[in-house]
């Protein structure tokens, strides 16, 4: 009897749990008569129930399921849509007109988390106010053999070396606009970028690579809303990106010859490896580009400083570092390429972003707009809100009515 009770409690809980995240209503939570849960935001569901199951996963398999599982939850006929749109006009004041576009707020999902474009309506549920898709390649990819996703619990990270598996340039392209079509409320003011990248080939170079990168770019403008230059994807096969001055001119230079005036704005991510007096050479063949903004930054090779032991580093081989150990290094670049531009020109800060409090700084430090990934494995989609909250909260405090005021504002500093 006394199990059943316990089972009845445990049960009345994980509903309460999930109507207080469907209907918005953390209150809910609070009316639960569980002693010890009580007064917890709608995370706690995932940091205690969801995330140690999935945890127990391989990383890929669980990042999967999970995003399969919440698509077709989100996809349901009533209650997806309900819960797909209960974000819809809230945080009024987070809302920003760049580039262009209207974003409901500013916290995107980065690229890599939905490479194919697969997951729209969990991304909308979780409360992101825009998406960056892909990387998407011009030829299709089943990237690099397995295993090739690892999570680092002790540093908040993760290492991949995924090698952009994806289902291609034009098949992704296609699969957006059809979303668009069919679904424009999911898209309205949630911008949908798309991020592109040098096909995993190393036999693809010098003008074979330009053009590989201009076939997709002819693909993504036809429905991108902005599209990211991806020039520094570690993962390739041969190891070499596009951040190098030649390399990343005849890019841009063959860019421009396909690009036409009604075309998406385009930015670049840069990675966080490069040396400072690198990336203001790199930043300023941009800007000779009329390059709208930049992403700011990729995953890292570096490793120092983790708490991980190095010989599990060892094991785990070589990929690009995400998540926590990132964050100080690309806070201090988003502010340092801020000084070297114009207010308008927009930086996205990525990297290591996993509480409203580092969201809030980074903004602050400079960024228009944020991107989170590694921070949504490890603390779910609350993370995304509780962000939103904080800024809202912060601006209120500051006295600013509006994103734009309170950006600059800081931005001046
Ligand atoms: C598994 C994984 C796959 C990724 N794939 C891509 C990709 O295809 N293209 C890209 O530009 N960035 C990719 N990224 C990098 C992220 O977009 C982001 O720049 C980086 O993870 C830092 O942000 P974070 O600390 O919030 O994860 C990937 C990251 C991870 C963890």
């Amino acid at each position: 009897m006394l199990i059943l009770i316990m089972i009845c409690h445990r049960i009345s809980y994980i509903a309460i749990t999930f109507a207080s995240i469907i209907f918005n209503r953390s209150d809910l939570l609070n009316k639960h008569p569980d002693r010890l849960l009580n007064n917890h935001p709608p995370g706690v569901m995932y940091k205690e129930i969801i995330q140690p199951i999935l945890f127990k996963l391989d990383p890929e398999k669980a990042h999967h399921l999970t995003a399969e599982m919440g698509q077709l939850f989100c996809s349901l006929p009533f209650l997806g849509r309900l819960a797909t749109q209960r974000h819809v006009g809230k945080w009024p004041d987070a809302k920003q007109f760049l580039m262009g576009l209207r974003f409901s707020n500013p916290v995107g999902i980065a690229a890599g988390f939905d490479k194919n474009g697969s997951w729209p309506n969990l991304l909308r549920f979780s409360g992101f106010g825009y998406a960056e898709f892909g990387s998407i390649t011009a030829q299709p990819s089943d990237g690099n053999p397995p295993p090739r996703l690892f999570r680092l619990p002790e540093d908040h990270a993760l290492i991949n070396r995924m090698g952009l598996h994806n289902d291609g340039a034009e098949t992704i392209c296609r699969r957006i606009t059809k979303l668009k079509y069919r679904s424009p409320k999911l898209f309205r003011d949630f911008p949908a970028g798309i991020n592109i990248a040098k096909t995993h080939n190393p036999e693809i170079t010098g003008d074979a690579a330009i053009e590989d990168y201009l076939s997709s770019y002819r693909s993504a403008r036809t429905v991108a809303d902005y599209i990211t230059l991806n020039i520094s994807c570690p993962n390739t096969k041969e190891g070499i990106t596009f951040e190098d001055s030649r390399a990343l001119t005849d890019l841009l230079h063959g860019i421009k010859q396909v690009r036409s005036a009604d075309d998406p704005p385009l930015l670049v991510k840069f990675s966080p490896d490069t040396q400072l007096p690198t990336l203001d050479e790199l930043v300023q063949i941009c800007e000779s580009f009329d390059i709208s903004g930049y992403v700011l930054s990729n995953t890292s090779a570096n490793r120092d400083g983790l708490k991980t032991p190095a010989e599990q580093l060892s094991l785990i081989g070589s990929g690009g570092l995400s998540g926590a150990p990132l964050f100080e290094r690309n806070i201090a670049r988003v502010a340092h390429v801020r000084k070297l531009l114009p207010d308008n020109k927009i930086l996205i800060g990525c990297g290591g972003i996993d509480t409203p409090a580092g969201a809030v700084r980074m903004l602050k430090a400079g960024a228009h707009l944020l991107q989170v990934y590694t921070g949504f494995v490890y603390e779910g989609p609350a993370l995304i809100p509780a962000i939103n909250d904080a800024i809202s909260a912060e601006m209120d405090k500051e006295k600013c009515a509006t994103m734009r005021d309170w950006l600059q504002m800081h931005h001046k500093n």
